[in-house]
């Protein structure tokens, strides 16, 4: 065997050694991080099936341990460190179990030291773009290398990878890789590299493939969906996109994340609404309410700027709903910056914000900055910033009592009979109804709101 080894012919030779076992060995893959990754860590285990691997959630069951890890705030790492840690005791009892890390910390160099030095039991790495070298780093291992190391490197991630999904009816599919913007506070331009489009006919095809396999909800996903295409020779653009999308026959909804507000304006909100199949909900992270903070996370536009897309959008569709990202505490945000995020929620009236206090990331930019806020000043805004999206959330979700929703239902509920599911404005919604309606739309009637899912009828 040597290097010229395609990954399909290493697929097969690591095949061959597992197929020389008495039972078949298993793999745990624990993705973190955003749905990009759970996509890769996807990819990850249609390999490994192929290889001949069986699949379990209890790391310390298995025989290959990958985790694909998150490096967008300081938590998501130290997390998977505190895992690594546990891993050490679990291979102290297993020797043979292998570990691998793979992801986004897999793209920074002081990860790839601290691994080195303190955690030597970490046997294959690699980067975002290297998922389809897996093969020949297990393969090297399993023929006596001690550490197959393969990270740093932004290509284009291999089409035609086998996946095994999660979901048998909702399903992620990337449509391109990396990030272009360099918001100042940001990581990830620094670990999934420049951005690169999948071409539209390999996404389509997908698509087709998904379609015709029944699933019902398809995620478009990239780190800013608007500038898709922008990168290719041919003339394609992501509301070109969405048309094409549309237009494949199959009864599915069409969502998509993340839109960056510099490049989503009226043009993107009026293909949604010509597009029947895609959702009635758009996310876009607005990060804050101040101008002045925005342009020291280089985003890019003004506060009145984002609110023409919104106002478009509601214009047309007075209660379309929106959902953002907001970031608490960037460095030196001032107590008035901060009232201004408070107003602009007032205004838009979001029906979901995933909030984060800044996390320092070193080397970005707002890393050099120094921070004369504290950590409890931090804390407080942002459980002033929950409550009032509670007090905003109960009063916009009675809006939607009386109507009849279409919901993808996705799974039982708390309460026992009870199902819960996603409607096409992406609110949650709580119904009566029997375990074999997950993974179909169903109508509903909304009899209830609360301030994070409402209630409903079957009809
Ligand atoms: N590409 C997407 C989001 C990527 S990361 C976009 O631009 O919207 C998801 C969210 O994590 C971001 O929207 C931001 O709100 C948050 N985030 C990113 N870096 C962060 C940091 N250093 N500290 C805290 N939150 C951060
Ligand atoms: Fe990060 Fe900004 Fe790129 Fe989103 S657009 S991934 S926040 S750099
Ligand atoms: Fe995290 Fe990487 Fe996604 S840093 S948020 S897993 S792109």
């Amino acid at each position: 065997m040597n290097s010229e080894m395609t990954s399909a012919e290493y697929i097969a030779a690591v095949s061959d050694i597992i197929s020389k076992r008495e039972s078949p060995p298993l793999a745990c893959v624990h993705s973190y991080g955003c749905q990009l990754n759970f996509s890769d860590g996807e990819k990850i285990k249609g390999m490994l099936g192929k290889m001949g691997y069986g699949f379990t959630d209890n790391p310390e069951n298995a025989d290959f341990v990958i985790f694909n890890t998150c490096a967008v705030r300081e938590n998501a790492e130290d997390r998977v460190f505190g895992n690594l840690g546990f891993l050490k005791h679990c291979k102290e009892q297993n020797p043979s179990m292998i570990i691998g890390l793979c992801g986004c910390m897999a793209g920074l160099d002081h990860v790839i030291q601290k691994l080195e030095k303190s955690y030597p039991f970490v046997d294959i790495v690699f980067g975002t773009s290297a998922l389809d070298r897996l093969p020949r780093l297990l393969y090297e291992k399993l023929n006596g290398r001690k550490k197959a190391f393969d990270t740093n490197e932004y290509n284009m991630p291999a089409e035609g990878l086998e996946q095994v999904r999660d979901s048998s009816f909702k399903a992620s599919v990337p449509i391109m890789y990396g990030c272009n913007n360099f918001c100042t506070y940001c990581i990830v331009p620094y670990v999934r590299g420049r951005e690169r489009s999948r071409r539209p006919e390999d996404i389509i095809k997908e698509v087709q493939g998904l379609a015709r396999d029944g699933y019902k909800e398809i995620m478009l996903l990239g780190q800013n969906v608007n500038s898709y295409g922008n990168d290719l020779e041919e003339d394609v653009t992501f509301c070109g996109l969405l048309n094409q999308i549309n237009a494949v026959e199959g009864d599915f909804i069409i969502r998509f994340m993340s839109s960056h507000p510099k490049d989503a304006g009226t043009e993107l909100i009026d293909t949604m609404l010509e597009c029947e199949k895609v959702e009635r909900h758009l996310h876009l992270p607005v990060q804050s309410g101040s101008d002045d903070i925005l342009e020291k996370m280089n985003r890019r536009y003004t506060v009145e700027k984002y609110m023409e897309t919104i106002n478009h959008a509601r214009n047309i569709v007075p209660d379309f709903s929106f959902t953002t990202d907001i970031i608490v505490g960037f460095p030196n945000e001032s107590s008035e910056d901060f009232e201004k995020t408070l107003e602009l929620m007032k205004r838009v009236k979001y029906d979901n914000i995933y909030s984060f206090i800044y996390s320092k990331r070193s080397g970005t930019k707002a890393a050099l900055i120094e921070d004369k806020i504290s950590d409890a000043e931090k804390s407080e805004r942002m459980t002033r910033l929950l409550a009032l999206q509670r007090e905003i959330s109960t009063e916009s979700y009675k809006r939607f009592i009386g109507r009849k929703m279409r919901v993808l239902a996705d799974a039982k509920g708390k309460r026992e009979g009870w199902l819960t599911g996603k409607s096409s404005d992406f609110i949650i919604v709580e119904f009566e109804g029997e375990e074999s309606l997950i993974g179909q739309f169903v109508d509903v009637e909304v009899t209830a709101a609360k301030n994070w899912a409402v209630t409903g009828k079957i009809i």
